[in-house]
């Protein structure tokens, strides 16, 4: 059995990982890190949760070690401040000897102070490529010349064209890193765009994936459960009560199809009062940093998410992940149901099924050469239920529709100065700027006012005192 000193890994790092509780490396780890130590391009392809990461991030941080400068390392990953925040930690913890600086450069977040951060050189940058490539665009204070690493974390998905199609993007990023460094490339479902990312990797890389036919981990238990669309909520009512019911100690994520879902779900399993909180990418990003802090440290128990956090999210308490809508797509079902069962630690998937989604079942079952068991359950337990959950989803729905109204207001105002050709951050920052002066000067009148008043009076008290001291005398 390989060990970390076999792959030739330094002793401190060895020591490191320790410390993180990693004493032997995967087998994804056992084959790509001595192929990066050896200064080769690598396309590694393994199951969710198999420690892909550190496969990257150990050989990287060793050869940092013996050449430290910034910017050494350039990580690209598809989803916001989740992932990345997530690479960036592992390399802080693991490289921590070395003082490590990195920089995290993501959507939806302060543009000047990131690129404050791009140019003092840190030695690691995690970025989602919208950002990189405007900060590349915009800006001359730094530069990736001399990177030596670029890697693509959930490297199929950033070359797919899905709704966010990041191929511009890349375009930019790969016209500025030097031709000759080192291209690694890493996801859980690689094989869709082997040859796109073959042409990344320039020079042979090495490719090393699972052997196993199952594209799943063995740790997970895969159920489905056929629920017509109109009780599908009862069912999941049903389905957390029990889990609840049953352990001490759950955590459950949810997935479903939209962000409007996504935020009904919540109101409603918050009316039966489960501690659900959400993420979707409507949501400001502090919002969902902050709501993922709150689902992950376990005071909310239930997770209820759009595909945002479908991908690489490793969060170790998930035991259950239940797809309220059949994925589409059998590679979303992939990552879906990775995010619990990680690490060796076994988990439990239910997928929601209807008439209509047998086909997608097929398909995902032919994917990922397994079978589906169905998940038993008491069905006069959920009929006793559905007229409760139904009623109280329309009650959540109206109420989301009402909130929601003043939103789209703003939205659509959003929307209109865009075509207008202006900045609505920038118009709003100035807007708020503004009241914040006016304010200042309203103060400033009022005081004013408030001391001539004073003085006023003051007169009018001499005034009256003298009158009176007149008076007095005559008297
Ligand atoms: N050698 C190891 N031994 C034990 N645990 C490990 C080892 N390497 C990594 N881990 C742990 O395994 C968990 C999953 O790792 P990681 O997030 O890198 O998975 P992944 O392969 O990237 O999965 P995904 O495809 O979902 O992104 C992490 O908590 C990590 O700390
Ligand atoms: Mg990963």
């Amino acid at each position: 059995m390989a060990t970390f000193a076999s792959l030739g890994l330094s002793e401190w790092l060895m020591e490191q990982c320790k410390q993180m509780g990693i004493a032997r490396p995967t087998q994804v780890q056992e084959n790509c890190i001595p192929a990066i130590l050896e200064g080769r391009d690598c396309m590694g392809c393994a199951k969710t949760g198999s420690g892909k990461t550190a496969a990257f991030v150990l050989p990287v941080l060793q050869k940092l070690a013996e050449d430290p400068y910034g910017i050494f390392c350039l990580v690209l990953t598809p989803t916001r401040l989740e992932l990345a925040y997530q690479i960036a930690e592992q390399f802080r913890v693991l490289g921590k000897p070395l003082g490590l600086k990195d920089c995290i450069i993501v959507g939806g977040m302060d543009m000047v102070a990131q690129a404050l951060e791009l140019s003092k050189k840190p030695h690691i940058v995690v970025a989602t490529p919208g950002r990189l490539a405007d900060h590349i665009r915009s800006s001359d204070t730094f530069n990736m010349k001399r990177i030596r690493f670029l890697i693509l974390d959930e490297a199929d998905r950033l070359l797919e064209q899905g709704c966010t199609d990041f191929t511009k993007d890349l375009e930019v990023i790969l016209g500025v890193v030097p031709a000759k460094r080192q291209t690694l490339l890493f996801s859980a479902t690689l094989t869709d765009t082997l040859q796109e990312l073959k042409s990344i990797a320039m020079n042979k890389p090495f490719f090393w994936e699972n052997k196993s036919d199952v594209r799943t981990v063995e740790e997970l238990d895969q159920r489905y459960l056929l629920a017509p669309e109109k009780v599908k909520d009862a069912y999941l009512v049903h389905l957390i009560q029990k889990f609840q019911d049953e352990h001490d100690d759950w955590s459950i994520i949810i997935f479903t199809n939209t962000c409007k879902n996504c935020q009904i779900l919540t109101m409603m399993l918050r009316e039966f009062r489960f501690p659900a909180i959400s993420l979707h990418s409507m949501m400001k990003q502090r919002q969902r940093f902050a709501n993922l802090a709150k689902f992950k440290s376990n005071i909310f128990k239930v997770l209820i998410a759009t595909d945002v956090a479908a991908r690489g999210l490793d969060i170790p308490t998930v035991q259950v992940v239940i797809n309220h809508n059949t994925p589409g797509l059998p590679k979303i079902y992939i990552h879906r149901v990775g995010r619990t069962a990680r690490a060796g630690r076994r988990g439990v998937s239910i997928t929601l099924v209807t008439q209509y989604d047998i086909h997608l079942v097929n398909a995902i079952e032919e994917q990922i050469q397994a079978k589906l068991k169905e998940y038993p359950v008491e069905e006069k337990e959920v009929l006793k239920i559905l007229t409760q959950v139904n009623v109280t989803r329309r009650q959540c729905e109206i109420k989301l529709e009402s909130t929601d109204f003043d939103e789209k207001k703003e939205i659509n105002k959003k929307k209109q100065m865009i075509l207008e050709g202006k900045d609505p951050d920038l118009q709003e920052k100035r807007k708020n700027e503004l009241a914040k002066i006016k304010k200042e000067k309203k103060k400033f009148k009022e005081k004013i006012q408030e001391t001539i008043q004073k003085k006023k009076r003051k007169m009018q008290k001499n005034k009256l005192k003298t009158t009176r001291g007149r008076v007095q005398e005559q008297a």
